[in-house]
């Protein structure tokens, strides 16, 4: 008889939070299939069982009724549901996605951002780019992209914050979800207020493709999933331009190479493969099944940790150290499957093409000038939290 995964009572959160590499690395080798007490989950830390789990959404459901994003996000998101519910939800808001629309709309958008942004940023200090410049930037652009610009930079990067923190708040306290209860109030309000001028001159943002569509989907879903994108396009971007950058500072010899051939992109690429901004994700099991020879029972939750499997070494050499030039840069971190994420080619350019050469462009000899001062936190997302640069 197939026996259930092995349980680990020795893993922390708070160990998760700080460093989970070392815990992911002996994972990988010594119980790939491991049901983590501390965080009520069964960890998946091998590339090839992440994939297979995202791309089995039958098996491996994203319709989990017990995490608290519901009660947080005052609907059920896209990001929760499966199947066609999922895709149609999903479609809506893909015209606001298309590879033209982002490049002759947001494109040249995000570049004005990024001028002003980093022109504004004082030459010869040491500043923490995590407060003054990443969030922002990516706040600002999505601002724009999802048809909400009147709301400032600190409003979006709150509300992404506290729609975070209620989707994550585990522990059903009253604190976080009355945080978020803000959010709500405040984003709904915002959007009752626009609708006339999308209405009346549509355009490709996000809020307006599914307000003037042929067939809307409800308003609840509408401002559901304007939602999901605040909650999910703000951190990201911002910790994906905080590692590399830190990748790049710490590696000189690479950013030499990179800074003659113009291999932003590709320095983004390897960033977000080596700490993945979004580290893990929740699917719940529909049916037994096994993985690894391990019995996974219905009704579990599996966490597909893909922070792990970016440095899984059946695909990735030497995954623990940060190197633009390997020639196997295979990553997870934009997810697999029908939930692949939908901002992932915004992200791309917007920190790769546009964000890091312009930041190396105005300080080309930027540099980090005490590395104990970086501080890293995270498990399920994860990325510096201060990040302090003397700008040159
Ligand atoms: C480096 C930046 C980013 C990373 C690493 C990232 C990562 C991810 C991941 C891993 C998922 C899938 C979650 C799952 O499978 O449960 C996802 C979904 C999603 N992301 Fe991103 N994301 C980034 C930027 C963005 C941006 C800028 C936007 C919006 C403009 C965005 C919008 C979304 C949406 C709407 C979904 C839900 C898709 C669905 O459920 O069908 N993301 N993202």
């Amino acid at each position: 008889m197939t026996e259930l995964a092995p349980v680990d009572e020795a893993i922390t959160l708070d160990q998760l939070n700080l460093d989970p590499f070392p815990i992911y690395r002996r994972l990988r080798s010594e119980a790939p299939v491991c049901r983590v007490k501390a965080a009520g989950r069964t960890f998946l830390t091998k590339a090839a069982d992440t994939k297979h789990v995202k791309d089995n959404p039958e098996l491996f459901s994203s319709d989990d009724p017990n995490t608290p994003m519901k009660r947080a996000f005052w609907a059920h998101t896209l990001m929760r549901k499966d199947g066609k519910a999922h895709l149609t939800e999903r479609m809506a808001m893909a015209p606001a996605f298309a590879p033209k629309v982002i490049t002759n709309e947001w494109m040249p958008r995000y570049q004005k951002i990024a001028e002003e942004y980093v022109s504004r940023l004082p030459r010869g200090e040491v500043v923490d780019l995590f407060a003054i410049l990443s969030g922002a930037y990516a706040a600002r652009g999505l601002a724009i992209l999802l048809g909400m610009e009147e709301a400032s930079d600190e409003d979006m990067m709150e509300w992404s914050q506290a729609l975070i923190e209620g989707a994550g708040n585990f522990g059903w306290r009253d604190e976080p979800f009355e945080r978020a209860d803000r959010a709500n109030e405040a984003i709904h309000s915002l959007l009752d207020s626009l609708q006339d001028r999308h209405r009346t001159s549509p355009n490709p943002s996000a809020f307006s493709v599914m307000l003037t569509a042929d067939d809307p989907i409800p308003e609840k879903q509408i401002y559901a999933n304007i939602k999901i994108a605040i909650g999910g396009g703000i951190n990201e971007p911002r910790d994906a331009l905080n590692t590399t950058l830190y990748g790049l500072l710490t590696n000189p010899e690479q950013l030499e190479e990179v800074k003659k051939n113009g291999d932003w992109m590709k320095a983004f690429e390897e960033g977000v493969r080596w700490v993945a901004p979004i580290s893990a994700s929740s699917r719940l099991v529909k049916e037994d099944t096994e993985i690894r020879g391990c019995l996974i029972p219905k009704g579990d939750t599996v966490m597909t940790i893909q922070a792990s499997a970016n440095r899984d070494e059946d695909v990735v050499s030497n995954g623990e150290v940060f190197d633009v030039y390997r020639d196997d840069c295979h990553h997870q971190s934009f997810g697999n499957g029908p939930h692949f994420c939908q901002g992932t080619h915004v992200a791309r350019r917007a920190v790769g093409q546009i964000m890091l050469p312009a930041l190396f462009d105005r300080f080309p000899n930027m540099s980090i000038p005490d590395i104990d001062a970086v501080l890293w936190r995270g498990f399920g997302f994860r990325g510096p939290i201060q990040i302090p640069v003397l700008l040159e």
